[in-house]
């Protein structure tokens, strides 16, 4: 099996760097504003969808609906907040695990790809000194169907020239999971995913991938 990987697909929030933290702070702050119920666990299934599908999960929470004027406020508003703490960024908030993990899977040769659902993606990787570092970034700006769905981790591939089944995804969401098993890319999960157990490896620090691949 390690043969046939030639590309590892990494989600960007929560994998490459902690923004996920970030993006439960801004739905955070907007949802106090607005007087809707928000907490971790909501935030959690938040992970890996995209910005409009995270309102309709806020929202269905508390069985509330709102119309679509309403909701483009609300994503704006959120969205705001997300990019005021993105600010905060620079290259120190990639660690030293995750440096090594990259440059290590670079100099044996394999492909590296972001699959993320964030609009966001190319802001935060040029913030954290990456911006060049990528063979391909796919982000939420070149897909209509956000995870579960498959289409930005297929992109991903196709734009590398590879098939499927020769890519790792490393997700930290249970919707990335699903959307790698989906299109039968291997997967490697890493935080809130591996708590769950759903990969089909679940590693406490992303350098063991590198035991697994290398
Ligand atoms: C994913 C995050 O990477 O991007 C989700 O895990 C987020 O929580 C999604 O909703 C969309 O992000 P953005 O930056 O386009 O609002
Ligand atoms: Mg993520």
């Amino acid at each position: 099996m390690k043969n046939l990987i030639k590309a590892v697909i990494f989600d960007l929030d929560g994998v490459i760097v902690s923004t996920d933290e970030y993006h439960y702070l801004a739905w955070k702050r907007m949802a106090d504003e607005a007087g809707l119920y928000f907490d971790r666990d909501i935030n959690s299934a938040l992970r890996g969808v995209s910005r409009l599908e995270s309102l309709n999960i806020i929202l269905s929470r508390q069985n509330r609906h709102a119309p679509e004027a309403d909701k483009l406020r609300l994503m704006d508003k959120k969205n705001g907040y997300y990019k005021e703490y993105l600010e905060r960024l620079s290259p120190t908030f990639v660690t030293e695990d995750t440096a090594n993990t990259l440059s290590t899977l670079r100099k044996r040769g394999f492909m590296l790809a972001i699959g993320s659902s964030s609009r966001n993606a190319r802001f935060i990787l040029e913030r954290i000194g990456y911006g060049d570092f990528f063979d391909t970034v796919v982000d939420g700006n070149d897909i209509s169907r956000s995870k579960p769905d498959p289409e930005v981790y297929l992109l991903a591939a196709k734009r590398l020239g590879i098939l499927p089944e020769q890519c790792i995804v490393v997700e930290d969401s249970a919707a990335g999971i699903e959307a790698a098993f989906a299109c039968g890319m291997r997967t490697a999960a890493v935080g809130y995913a591996a708590e769950t157990g759903c990969g089909d490896w679940n590693f406490d620090k992303l350098s063991e991938l590198v035991l697994k691949v290398v």
